[in-house]
Protein backbone atom coordinates (compact mmCIF):
# COMPACT_ATOMS: atom_id res chain seq x y z
CA UNK A 1 0.00 0.00 0.00
CA UNK A 2 0.84 3.56 -0.61
CA UNK A 3 2.42 6.04 1.94
CA UNK A 4 0.27 7.11 4.68
CA UNK A 5 -0.37 10.61 3.76
CA UNK A 6 -1.85 10.95 7.52
CA UNK A 7 -0.70 9.20 10.72
CA UNK A 8 -1.45 9.73 14.49
CA UNK A 9 1.05 8.07 16.23
CA UNK A 10 0.74 6.94 19.70
CA UNK A 11 -1.78 10.03 20.61
CA UNK A 12 -2.91 9.87 23.82
CA UNK A 13 -5.50 12.72 24.81
CA UNK A 14 -6.10 13.79 28.58
CA UNK A 15 -8.83 16.28 30.36
CA UNK A 16 -7.18 18.33 32.70
CA UNK A 17 -3.26 18.91 33.56
CA UNK A 18 -2.98 18.25 36.70
CA UNK A 19 -1.21 15.07 37.53
CA UNK A 20 -3.98 13.06 40.06
CA UNK A 21 -7.13 15.06 38.59
CA UNK A 22 -6.80 15.04 35.22
CA UNK A 23 -8.39 11.88 33.02
CA UNK A 24 -7.63 10.10 30.34
CA UNK A 25 -9.83 10.38 27.42
CA UNK A 26 -8.00 8.23 24.49
CA UNK A 27 -4.88 6.04 24.89
CA UNK A 28 -2.34 5.57 22.68
CA UNK A 29 -4.32 5.72 19.52
CA UNK A 30 -2.55 5.14 16.04
CA UNK A 31 -4.27 5.85 13.07
CA UNK A 32 -2.99 5.79 9.05
CA UNK A 33 -4.95 7.38 5.89
CA UNK A 34 -3.88 6.78 2.72
CA UNK A 35 -5.31 8.98 0.03
CA UNK A 36 -8.42 7.75 -2.39
CA UNK A 37 -9.38 5.60 1.03
CA UNK A 38 -11.64 5.30 3.47
CA UNK A 39 -11.05 4.88 7.29
CA UNK A 40 -13.66 4.45 9.64
CA UNK A 41 -13.67 5.05 12.89
CA UNK A 42 -16.63 2.77 15.00
CA UNK A 43 -18.09 3.25 18.26
CA UNK A 44 -20.99 4.10 21.04
CA UNK A 45 -21.32 7.57 22.17
CA UNK A 46 -19.04 8.78 24.57
CA UNK A 47 -16.13 6.30 23.21
CA UNK A 48 -13.58 9.01 22.38
CA UNK A 49 -14.53 9.28 18.39
CA UNK A 50 -15.27 13.20 18.30
CA UNK A 51 -12.68 14.11 20.38
CA UNK A 52 -10.14 12.18 18.67
CA UNK A 53 -11.19 13.43 15.10
CA UNK A 54 -10.68 17.37 17.09
CA UNK A 55 -6.73 16.28 17.98
CA UNK A 56 -6.39 15.37 14.09
CA UNK A 57 -7.11 18.43 13.66
CA UNK A 58 -5.01 20.04 16.31
CA UNK A 59 -8.26 21.32 17.63
CA UNK A 60 -9.06 20.47 20.98
CA UNK A 61 -9.33 23.45 23.40
CA UNK A 62 -8.83 23.54 26.88
CA UNK A 63 -9.56 21.24 29.18
CA UNK A 64 -8.67 18.93 26.75
CA UNK A 65 -4.83 18.90 25.11
CA UNK A 66 -3.02 16.01 23.46
CA UNK A 67 -0.79 14.64 26.30
CA UNK A 68 1.55 12.86 24.30
CA UNK A 69 2.21 11.12 20.58
CA UNK A 70 2.80 12.88 17.31
CA UNK A 71 0.25 13.87 14.24
CA UNK A 72 2.29 13.57 10.98
CA UNK A 73 0.42 15.18 7.97
CA UNK A 74 2.46 14.94 4.47
CA UNK A 75 2.33 18.52 3.12
CA UNK A 76 3.86 17.79 -0.56
CA UNK A 77 6.88 15.57 0.48
CA UNK A 78 7.70 17.01 3.74
CA UNK A 79 6.09 15.97 6.86
CA UNK A 80 4.78 18.29 9.67
CA UNK A 81 4.37 17.03 12.96
CA UNK A 82 0.81 19.40 13.35
CA UNK A 83 0.61 18.11 17.23
CA UNK A 84 3.78 20.76 18.17
CA UNK A 85 1.60 23.52 16.30
CA UNK A 86 -0.05 26.60 18.38
CA UNK A 87 -3.49 25.42 18.00
CA UNK A 88 -5.06 28.68 17.09
CA UNK A 89 -1.72 30.19 15.46
CA UNK A 90 -1.85 31.13 11.70
CA UNK A 91 0.24 27.94 10.39
CA UNK A 92 -2.88 25.72 11.69
CA UNK A 93 -5.15 27.56 10.61
CA UNK A 94 -3.64 27.56 6.71
CA UNK A 95 -3.11 23.52 7.07
CA UNK A 96 -7.08 23.37 8.90
CA UNK A 97 -9.35 23.68 5.07
CA UNK A 98 -6.06 24.01 2.97
CA UNK A 99 -4.44 20.51 3.88
CA UNK A 100 -7.31 19.08 6.22
CA UNK A 101 -10.92 19.68 5.06
CA UNK A 102 -13.62 19.07 7.98
CA UNK A 103 -17.52 18.16 8.02
CA UNK A 104 -19.32 18.05 10.54
CA UNK A 105 -22.86 16.71 11.84
CA UNK A 106 -24.14 19.96 12.17
CA UNK A 107 -24.15 21.91 9.03
CA UNK A 108 -26.29 25.02 10.34
CA UNK A 109 -24.14 25.71 13.22
CA UNK A 110 -20.70 25.56 10.62
CA UNK A 111 -22.37 27.81 7.97
CA UNK A 112 -22.65 31.57 8.71
CA UNK A 113 -26.36 32.28 8.33
CA UNK A 114 -25.65 35.96 6.94
CA UNK A 115 -23.77 35.12 4.05
CA UNK A 116 -24.92 33.31 0.89
CA UNK A 117 -23.54 29.69 0.52
CA UNK A 118 -21.53 31.00 -2.82
CA UNK A 119 -19.66 33.42 -0.92
CA UNK A 120 -18.56 31.01 2.05
CA UNK A 121 -16.99 28.79 -0.52
CA UNK A 122 -15.55 31.46 -2.38
CA UNK A 123 -13.88 33.43 0.48
CA UNK A 124 -11.96 29.62 2.11
CA UNK A 125 -10.81 29.99 -2.22
CA UNK A 126 -9.52 33.59 -1.79
CA UNK A 127 -8.20 33.15 1.90
CA UNK A 128 -6.23 29.86 1.16
CA UNK A 129 -5.37 30.20 -2.35
CA UNK A 130 -5.14 33.72 -3.02
CA UNK A 131 -7.96 33.85 -5.68
CA UNK A 132 -9.44 36.84 -7.12
CA UNK A 133 -13.04 37.26 -5.84
CA UNK A 134 -14.56 36.52 -9.48
CA UNK A 135 -12.03 33.73 -10.22
CA UNK A 136 -13.49 32.22 -6.43
CA UNK A 137 -17.19 32.69 -7.01
CA UNK A 138 -16.57 30.91 -10.63
CA UNK A 139 -14.84 28.27 -8.52
CA UNK A 140 -17.32 28.26 -5.89
CA UNK A 141 -20.70 27.28 -8.87
CA UNK A 142 -18.52 24.42 -9.94
CA UNK A 143 -17.98 22.91 -6.92
CA UNK A 144 -21.59 23.71 -5.66
CA UNK A 145 -22.14 21.19 -8.94
CA UNK A 146 -19.72 19.08 -8.63
CA UNK A 147 -21.23 18.15 -5.18
CA UNK A 148 -24.80 17.47 -6.97
CA UNK A 149 -26.61 20.73 -6.03
CA UNK A 150 -28.81 21.59 -8.81
CA UNK A 151 -28.43 24.96 -11.11
CA UNK A 152 -25.25 25.67 -8.86
CA UNK A 153 -25.43 29.28 -10.42
CA UNK A 154 -28.92 30.48 -8.87
CA UNK A 155 -27.96 28.16 -5.60
CA UNK A 156 -24.66 29.86 -4.93
CA UNK A 157 -26.53 32.90 -4.44
CA UNK A 158 -29.01 31.25 -1.71
CA UNK A 159 -28.24 31.54 2.29
CA UNK A 160 -27.94 28.77 4.23
CA UNK A 161 -32.06 29.07 5.98
CA UNK A 162 -33.01 28.79 1.90
CA UNK A 163 -31.46 25.20 1.42
CA UNK A 164 -32.49 21.77 2.58
CA UNK A 165 -30.65 20.02 5.05
CA UNK A 166 -29.06 17.80 2.32
CA UNK A 167 -28.13 20.24 0.35
CA UNK A 168 -26.79 22.20 2.98
CA UNK A 169 -24.51 19.45 3.83
CA UNK A 170 -23.52 19.42 0.49
CA UNK A 171 -22.47 22.78 0.85
CA UNK A 172 -20.03 22.07 3.44
CA UNK A 173 -18.86 18.95 1.21
CA UNK A 174 -17.93 21.56 -0.99
CA UNK A 175 -16.49 24.17 1.36
CA UNK A 176 -14.36 21.06 3.06
CA UNK A 177 -13.02 19.99 -0.85
CA UNK A 178 -12.57 23.43 -2.38
CA UNK A 179 -9.03 23.73 -1.51
CA UNK A 180 -8.59 19.74 -2.68
CA UNK A 181 -7.27 18.62 0.66
CA UNK A 182 -5.31 15.37 1.16
CA UNK A 183 -6.90 15.10 3.93
CA UNK A 184 -10.96 14.86 4.93
CA UNK A 185 -11.93 14.29 7.96
CA UNK A 186 -16.13 13.83 8.32
CA UNK A 187 -17.59 13.49 11.86
CA UNK A 188 -20.88 12.09 11.72
CA UNK A 189 -21.66 13.85 8.63
CA UNK A 190 -25.57 12.53 7.46
CA UNK A 191 -26.63 11.66 11.48
CA UNK A 192 -28.92 14.87 11.06
CA UNK A 193 -30.27 14.02 7.54
CA UNK A 194 -33.04 11.53 6.91
CA UNK A 195 -31.92 7.77 5.48
CA UNK A 196 -32.38 8.30 1.39
CA UNK A 197 -30.36 11.76 2.16
CA UNK A 198 -27.38 9.91 4.17
CA UNK A 199 -27.06 7.07 1.87
CA UNK A 200 -26.84 10.12 -1.48
CA UNK A 201 -24.34 12.07 0.94
CA UNK A 202 -22.18 9.65 1.68
CA UNK A 203 -21.92 8.21 -1.89
CA UNK A 204 -20.76 11.27 -2.67
CA UNK A 205 -18.16 11.63 -0.01
CA UNK A 206 -16.87 7.99 -0.93
CA UNK A 207 -16.87 8.94 -4.70
CA UNK A 208 -14.85 12.69 -4.32
CA UNK A 209 -12.02 10.94 -2.23
CA UNK A 210 -11.44 8.64 -4.54
CA UNK A 211 -11.34 10.95 -7.82
CA UNK A 212 -10.00 13.61 -5.25
CA UNK A 213 -7.15 11.29 -4.26
CA UNK A 214 -7.99 12.60 -0.83
CA UNK A 215 -7.58 10.27 2.26
CA UNK A 216 -11.22 10.22 4.42
CA UNK A 217 -11.50 9.34 8.06
CA UNK A 218 -15.01 8.69 8.48
CA UNK A 219 -16.85 8.86 11.86
CA UNK A 220 -19.40 7.20 12.55
CA UNK A 221 -21.49 5.26 14.90
CA UNK A 222 -23.05 3.13 12.77
CA UNK A 223 -21.84 -0.14 11.34
CA UNK A 224 -24.13 -0.20 8.10
CA UNK A 225 -22.42 3.13 7.24
CA UNK A 226 -19.30 1.49 7.72
CA UNK A 227 -20.33 -1.74 5.25
CA UNK A 228 -21.01 0.45 3.14
CA UNK A 229 -18.49 3.48 3.06
CA UNK A 230 -14.95 1.88 4.18
CA UNK A 231 -11.48 0.39 3.25
CA UNK A 232 -10.42 -0.21 6.55
CA UNK A 233 -11.89 0.34 10.32
CA UNK A 234 -11.26 1.19 13.52
CA UNK A 235 -13.38 0.18 16.62
CA UNK A 236 -12.88 2.16 19.30
CA UNK A 237 -14.28 2.01 23.06
CA UNK A 238 -13.77 4.12 26.23
CA UNK A 239 -10.39 5.76 24.23
CA UNK A 240 -9.05 2.79 23.31
CA UNK A 241 -8.48 1.38 19.92
CA UNK A 242 -9.72 -2.16 20.21
CA UNK A 243 -10.15 -3.72 16.54
CA UNK A 244 -8.64 -2.33 13.68
CA UNK A 245 -9.22 -4.24 10.43
CA UNK A 246 -9.84 -3.80 6.43
CA UNK A 247 -13.91 -3.55 5.86
CA UNK A 248 -13.95 -7.83 4.73
CA UNK A 249 -11.98 -9.06 7.72
CA UNK A 250 -13.94 -7.08 10.12
CA UNK A 251 -17.42 -7.99 8.75
CA UNK A 252 -16.47 -11.81 7.79
CA UNK A 253 -14.73 -12.08 11.54
CA UNK A 254 -15.19 -10.09 13.95
CA UNK A 255 -12.46 -9.96 16.61
CA UNK A 256 -13.27 -8.10 19.42
CA UNK A 257 -16.35 -8.87 21.61
CA UNK A 258 -17.15 -5.34 21.59
CA UNK A 259 -17.09 -5.51 17.47
CA UNK A 260 -19.41 -8.84 17.82
CA UNK A 261 -21.84 -6.61 20.31
CA UNK A 262 -22.26 -4.40 17.11
CA UNK A 263 -22.73 -6.59 14.92
CA UNK A 264 -25.12 -8.04 16.50
CA UNK A 265 -27.21 -5.30 17.08
CA UNK A 266 -27.25 -4.16 13.06
CA UNK A 267 -30.50 -4.76 11.32
CA UNK A 268 -29.19 -7.34 8.60
CA UNK A 269 -28.56 -5.56 5.02
CA UNK A 270 -31.43 -7.96 3.49
CA UNK A 271 -34.05 -5.90 5.76
CA UNK A 272 -35.60 -9.03 7.10
CA UNK A 273 -37.06 -9.11 10.29
CA UNK A 274 -34.71 -10.33 13.20
CA UNK A 275 -34.43 -10.21 16.72
CA UNK A 276 -31.01 -7.85 17.71
CA UNK A 277 -29.24 -7.65 20.46
CA UNK A 278 -27.92 -4.99 21.75
CA UNK A 279 -24.93 -5.01 24.53
CA UNK A 280 -26.15 -4.44 28.01
CA UNK A 281 -25.14 -1.68 29.97
CA UNK A 282 -23.30 1.33 28.70
CA UNK A 283 -19.75 2.91 28.14
CA UNK A 284 -17.99 3.62 31.31
CA UNK A 285 -17.86 7.15 31.64
CA UNK A 286 -14.68 9.30 31.91
CA UNK A 287 -14.82 9.74 35.36
CA UNK A 288 -14.93 6.34 36.30
CA UNK A 289 -11.60 5.26 36.91
CA UNK A 290 -11.43 1.80 35.21
CA UNK A 291 -8.31 -1.21 35.59
CA UNK A 292 -7.92 -3.40 32.98
CA UNK A 293 -10.17 -4.04 29.64
CA UNK A 294 -13.15 -1.30 29.87
CA UNK A 295 -15.07 -3.40 28.41
CA UNK A 296 -15.25 -5.99 31.44
CA UNK A 297 -18.67 -5.02 32.60
CA UNK A 298 -20.11 -5.83 29.71
CA UNK A 299 -18.37 -8.82 28.10
CA UNK A 300 -19.48 -12.14 27.88
CA UNK A 301 -16.26 -13.83 27.84
CA UNK A 302 -15.09 -11.52 30.74
CA UNK A 303 -12.45 -13.43 33.11
CA UNK A 304 -10.41 -12.67 35.93
CA UNK A 305 -7.17 -11.72 34.07
CA UNK A 306 -9.53 -8.92 32.23
CA UNK A 307 -10.41 -6.45 35.20
CA UNK A 308 -6.93 -6.20 36.47
CA UNK A 309 -4.99 -5.41 32.63
CA UNK A 310 -5.33 -3.86 29.77
CA UNK A 311 -4.60 -6.57 26.67
CA UNK A 312 -2.28 -4.03 24.01
CA UNK A 313 -3.66 -3.96 20.15
CA UNK A 314 -1.82 -7.16 18.62
CA UNK A 315 -2.21 -8.48 15.23
CA UNK A 316 -4.47 -11.54 14.63
CA UNK A 317 -3.30 -11.73 10.89
CA UNK A 318 -2.17 -9.47 8.20
CA UNK A 319 -5.27 -7.42 8.06
CA UNK A 320 -6.70 -7.21 11.53
CA UNK A 321 -5.48 -6.61 15.32
CA UNK A 322 -7.25 -7.06 18.42
CA UNK A 323 -7.16 -5.79 22.10
CA UNK A 324 -7.92 -8.94 23.93
CA UNK A 325 -6.64 -11.30 25.80
CA UNK A 326 -9.02 -13.99 24.09
CA UNK A 327 -6.40 -13.91 21.89
CA UNK A 328 -2.25 -13.91 22.29
CA UNK A 329 -1.27 -10.20 23.48
CA UNK A 330 1.07 -8.76 25.45
CA UNK A 331 -0.27 -6.20 28.48
CA UNK A 332 -0.65 -2.09 27.22
CA UNK A 333 1.48 0.34 28.35
CA UNK A 334 -0.18 1.98 31.14
CA UNK A 335 -1.15 5.56 31.48
N1 LIG B 1 -14.90 19.39 26.49
C1 LIG B 1 -15.10 18.29 27.21
N2 LIG B 1 -15.08 18.34 28.56
C2 LIG B 1 -15.26 17.23 29.30
N3 LIG B 1 -15.45 16.00 28.79
C3 LIG B 1 -15.50 15.88 27.47
C4 LIG B 1 -15.34 17.01 26.60
N4 LIG B 1 -15.43 16.58 25.32
C5 LIG B 1 -15.65 15.25 25.40
N5 LIG B 1 -15.69 14.82 26.69
C6 LIG B 1 -15.89 13.45 27.16
O1 LIG B 1 -15.00 12.61 26.42
C7 LIG B 1 -15.61 11.37 26.13
C8 LIG B 1 -15.55 11.12 24.65
O2 LIG B 1 -16.38 12.07 24.01
P1 LIG B 1 -16.60 12.14 22.43
O3 LIG B 1 -17.41 13.36 22.17
O4 LIG B 1 -15.30 12.04 21.74
O5 LIG B 1 -17.46 10.85 22.15
P2 LIG B 1 -18.05 10.31 20.78
O6 LIG B 1 -17.52 8.94 20.59
O7 LIG B 1 -17.80 11.30 19.70
O8 LIG B 1 -19.60 10.22 21.10
P3 LIG B 1 -20.89 10.61 20.20
O9 LIG B 1 -21.18 9.39 19.37
O10 LIG B 1 -21.95 10.86 21.21
O11 LIG B 1 -20.57 11.80 19.37
C9 LIG B 1 -17.03 11.43 26.66
O12 LIG B 1 -17.04 10.79 27.91
C10 LIG B 1 -17.28 12.91 26.82
O13 LIG B 1 -18.18 13.16 27.87
S1 LIG C 1 -10.14 -8.44 27.32
FE1 LIG C 1 -11.61 -9.66 28.46
S2 LIG C 1 -13.31 -8.24 29.00
FE2 LIG C 1 -12.06 -7.29 27.41
S3 LIG C 1 -13.10 -7.83 25.55
FE3 LIG C 1 -11.50 -9.38 25.83
S4 LIG C 1 -12.48 -11.04 26.98
FE4 LIG C 1 -13.84 -9.26 27.09
MG1 LIG D 1 -19.02 12.52 18.53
Amino acid sequence: MNVPVFQMRNVSIDIGSHKTSARRIAYGVDIELHRGRTLALVGESGCGKSVTALSAMNLLSSPLRISEGSILLDMEGETRDIAQLDPSGAQMRQIRGRRIGMIFQDPMTALDPVYTVGNQIAESLSHHLGLSHKAAWAKAVDLLRLVGIPAPEQRARSYPFELSGGMRQRVMIAIAIACSPSVLIADEPTTALDVTVQAQILELLRELGEQLGMATLLITHDLGVVAENADEVIVMYRGHVVEKAGIDALFDNPAHPYTQGLMASLPPASGERVELTPIPGQVPSIMEVIVGCPFTDRCPHAMQKCSELMPALTAISPEQAVACWLYPAVVEAQA
